[in-house]
Parts: structure tokens; sequence; C-alpha cells
């Protein structure tokens, strides 16, 4: 039986939360951590045993094992330390901090005290898209040439949120950029990038874009393209096409019924998936799954700090792409 405690129940929490408390075998969640009432009050949902409001509860108890991180972005850091120094594993919500020099401390933190680290892009194991990797994997589609992904929310988070989030690239792409560094199955030489407010001018007086459109080129020349929006008025859009020497292959979005009607004006489909909390979530559930197999097969983590970082250095270049109207070299950040 492995041990967890939860730092953080908004959103995110609360699912990982639910999916270990009712969807997986062989682990029990002993504690959880969140500074509002209203987080705590989740928790008793679940009979946790023990809720706080103190962080160093749950880092410091005794019999956790793992500790999933799944606060505000701005104490990602703060906590990898502080449970990397407790000893225990750790599961940590994307992305792993705003500012590179922070991540690059605290992963080397983390790999001193030598504990395991899975970071949460759990679009990786979202069934539809790992049908597609494992398609490239066994050379279904021949030699790969190029990437199209497609990911619109429907529609933008409160400008508060957009203000504390890092930008588009951080916050939202950063999901995008994993998924091409996993399906190339390479990493990124170059990229370029252009932005514009076409959703709402809030954001852009917040300093941020709403609309992004990246080309990212990797070592071995596939080019992937990458579309975002902040709105899509037909709600969350979410797919992908991989293009080889012997075909291609789409990821189309999952919709919310398999109805359909026709009539007079045509054939008529349901409609998209509201959001990631229901778009994303088997992947939520899988990506617990297969941390807590991990742990118990002592193997290395599927998905590292390393991945994270990775990400955020494709991020960074695409902001600078974006102001300075230019291809930006990964290496250009490797200094
Ligand atoms: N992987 C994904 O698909 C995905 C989806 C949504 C959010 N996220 C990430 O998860 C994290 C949380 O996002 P969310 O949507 O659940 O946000 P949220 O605002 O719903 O929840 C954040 C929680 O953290 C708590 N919190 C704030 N400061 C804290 C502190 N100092 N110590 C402990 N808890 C604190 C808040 O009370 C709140 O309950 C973010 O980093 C976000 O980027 C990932």
């Amino acid at each position: 039986m492995i041990n967890i405690g939860i730092l953080g129940l908004g959103r995110i929490g609360r699912i990982h939360l639910e999916n270990l408390s009712t969807r997986i075998e062989g682990v029990r969640v002993l504690a959880a951590m969140n500074p509002s009432e209203e987080g705590r009050k989740f928790a008793q949902k679940f009979n946790v045993p023990l809720i706080t409001s103190n962080a160093d509860d749950v880092i410091n108890h005794p019999d956790i094992d793992a500790v999933l991180i799944c606060t505000s972005t701005n104490v990602h850091a703060d906590y990898l330390i502080k449970v990397a120094r407790a000893g225990k594993a750790i599961f940590c919500e994307k992305p792993l901090d705003l500012s590179l020099q922070k991540v690059r401390e605290t992963l080397s933190v983390v790999k001193q005290s030598g504990v395991p680290l899975m970071l949460a892009f759990n679009q990786r194991l979202d069934p539809n898209f790992q049908e597609v990797k494992q398609a490239l994997l066994k050379g279904r589609i021949g030699k790969l040439r190029s990437i199209h992904i497609i990911s619109r929310d429907p529609g933008p988070p409160p400008i508060p949120y957009i203000k504390a989030s890092g930008g588009l690239f951080l916050d939202m792409t950063i999901h995008d950029f994993d998924m091409a560094r996993y399906l190339v199955g390479d990493e990124v030489k170059e990229v370029f990038a252009r932005g514009h407010n076409l959703v709402d001018p809030e954001i852009g007086k917040a300093g941020d874009i709403d609309s992004a459109y990246v080309m990212l080129t990797f070592n071995n020349d596939v080019t992937v393209v990458i579309e975002n929006c902040r709105h899509a008025s037909y709600g969350y859009d979410q797919r992908l096409e991989v293009f080889g020497s012997e075909g291609m292959m789409k990821a189309e979005n999952p919709l919310k019924t398999t109805n359909w009607v026709m009539d007079k004006e045509g054939v008529h489909l349901s409609r998209n998936l509201d959001f990631f909390i229901d778009r994303y979530a088997e992947s939520y559930r899988l990506e617990m799954k297969v941390f807590i197999e991990s742990l118990e097969q002592k193997i290395p983590m599927p998905i590292t700090g390393e991945d994270g970082l990775s990400a955020m250095l494709i991020a960074l270049a695409a902001n600078i792409s974006v102001k300075e109207n230019r291809v930006v070299k990964i290496e250009e950040l490797l200094g």
C-alpha cells in the first residue's frame, strides 16, 4: 500500500484525490492540505484521515511515501524542495515554476535527494494521443515528417489568472510543447512564434497574448506546427495530425454524445466536450495509475522534471520569438 499526501485541493487536486480514493488500487490518501476551507471540505467526502491547512503536516508525516503538489504554480518549487528534502516521492503539476533559474535549482535539489519525480503532462496518457504514439513507434505512418497540433480553450480564464500564469506559452502551450517532444522523440532546435490579441483586449493589457501560432523545428528536421487560442465558440478543441512517408493519422475531438441529427440543413453531430476536466478525465486517472505503479515497481518515472524543463525552454524561446520577431535557437537559452 502506497500512502499519499496532497498539497492543494483546487480544480486539479480534487481530481487526483477522487481518482486515488475511488479508481486506483493499492493506494490510500493519508493527508490533504489546502489553505481554504472549501478545499478541505472536499477532502472530508473521501474520509482523508488528516485534513490540514499546514503543508508541513503532510510533508513531514512519517507514514507518507509520496506527495502530490497541486497548488497554484507560484509555490510548486518551494514545495518540491521541501518534499524532496523530506525524502518522499513527488508528483508535481505543471509548470514546475515560471523562473528558469529556479527550475534548474529545484531540479538539482530533487536530483541530490534521489527521490522520484513525475511531472503532470497528463496529455501523454490520453488514450487517443497514446494510440498515435504507439502507431509512430510501430512505424505505421512510416518516417515522420510533420505534426499539426490544435489546442483551443472554450474561453479565457479570469484576468488575475492570466497575470499570474506566466503567459500563454508557459501556461497553455506547454502541454503542446511536451506533446510535440513526446511524439517526435527528439529535441527542438529552433522556434518561431507569432502571438496576437484576437479574443480580449484586456488580456493584452495584462501583458499576454490570447492567440498563437508556433513552428518548432526538431534536430531531426521534423516540423511541428501548433495553433492555440483562448476561445473557441464550439467548446474545447484538442486535435492533432501526424504525417509520415507511409501515411497520415489524426486524433479528433471526442464529442459529448455519439448522437447525430439529420435535417434539411444537413447532418449535425454533438458538441465537443467542455474543457480539460471532462476531455482529459481518463488521462488524469491513467497518470495516477502510472505514478503509483512506478512507485510500486521502483521503476523510473515516465515523465520527468527534465521533461518539464525542456518544455519550459521551448516556451521561453517562443516568448522571445514573438517579442523579437525572429527564429530563436534553443541553444541561446542553454548558456
Ligand atoms: N495538468 C493539467 O491538465 C492541469 C490542469 C489545471 C491546472 N493545472 C496546474 O495545477 C495547478 C493548480 O491549478 P488549479 O487549476 O487546480 O488551480 P486552483 O486555483 O483551482 O487551485 C489551487 C489550489 O492551491 C491552493 N493554494 C494556493 N496557495 C497555496 C499554498 N501556498 N500552499 C498550498 N496550497 C495553496 C489554493 O487554495 C487552491 O485550492 C497549477 O499549477 C496549474 O498550472 C494542471
